[in-house]
């Protein structure tokens, strides 16, 4: 058996035209929605994943102004820079680029961000929003992963669903996403993880099975129930190749799953965008 591929890039391509939508709606109101970046060193790789969402910004309608900080920026001239961005009435979205140099408290200085600016949804206030079920930007990679078993149909509502990672990015707020009572989610959320050493115990048994945890290959055909819906979200990369959590070989047992290259990354990208126009939306 071949598994159903359940590509990222429409679920993102849908999301996405929405946001053109709404950020022409916003401007033809008189508000150009914004996304503000904040960049700490010279590293080439995040500088280089700032420009491509700015590029996408300007395609979107949504503008990009930007801050470029050097390697020794201190904690306080930060925070400074961040509570500039966040009095700044043009500015509905603010994203500070990780990882920051390792001098820098990267915790701290997403504590001094506005939540309401969170638009990757990482502020403590905006976790406590998603684990109370209260409204707020949800965090972009979970979100991402509803929609696109949403898009593509995959029955969630009473399923099994076993997360294998319990990070602060993905399979936490995953977990807590996934068990709202929502028809998208509303599913059985097991999270499994280093202090559950026999953890294909409950990888076999899932319906819906969604790697989260960063460790390439970690997820091999025998971990899979026939049949199974596989996500691949936890993602390392060597250099510039990008090394999945999920094994290829998966295909072969799972009913569904989500290419090496193309899944749950434009899902993510599509809904930072979709924070800023919501966020942008709010400020009016
Ligand atoms: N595709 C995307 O767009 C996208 C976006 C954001 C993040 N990600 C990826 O998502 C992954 C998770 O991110 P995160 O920040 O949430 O990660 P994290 O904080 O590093 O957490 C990793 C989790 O995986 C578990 N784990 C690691 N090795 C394991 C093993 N051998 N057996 C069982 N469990 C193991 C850890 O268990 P313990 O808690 O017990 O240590 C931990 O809970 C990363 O690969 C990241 O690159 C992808």
């Amino acid at each position: 058996m071949t598994a159903r591929p359940l590509p990222g890039g429409p679920v993102a391509d849908r999301v996405l035209t929405d946001v053109t939508a709404r950020a022409r709606a916003l401007r033809a109101r008189g508000v150009a929605p914004s996304l503000a970046t904040i960049l700490v060193g010279d590293d080439d790789a995040s500088a280089g994943y700032i420009r491509i969402k700015q590029r996408q910004a300007a395609g979107l309608g949504i503008d990009s102004p930007h801050a470029h900080l050097p390697p020794d920026t201190t904690q306080d001239q930060l925070v400074g820079v961040i509570r500039g961005f966040n009095d700044d009435p043009a500015v509905h979205g603010l994203l500070i680029q990780y990882p920051i140099p390792r001098h820098l408290d990267y915790d701290a200085a997403l504590a001094e961000l506005d939540p309401a600016m969170d638009v990757d949804g990482m502020h403590p206030v905006n976790m406590g929003r998603l684990a109370v079920g209260l409204p707020g930007p949800l965090p972009c990679t979970p979100a991402g992963i509803e929609e696109l078993l949403a898009y593509h149909e995959i029955p969630i509502a009473g399923r099994e669903v076993v997360i294998l990672g319990r990070g602060a990015t993905l399979g936490r707020p995953l977990a807590m996403l996934l068990a709202q009572k929502r028809p998208t989610a509303d599913a059985a959320v097991t999270v499994v993880h280093t202090g559950v050493p026999d953890w294909e115990r409950y990888t076999r048994r899932a319906e819906i099975l969604i790697a989260a945890a960063g460790v390439p290959g970690i997820i091999q055909p025998h971990h899979v129930r026939p049949g199974a819906t596989v996500v691949g979200g936890g993602v390392r990369y060597k250099g510039r190749r990008l090394l999945p959590d999920v094994d290829e070989s998966c295909a072969e047992v799972a009913g569904a799953i989500t290419p090496r290259v193309g899944g749950v990354g434009p899902t993510t990208v599509a809904m930072l965008f979709r924070n800023v126009v919501a966020a942008a939306d709010r400020a009016r």
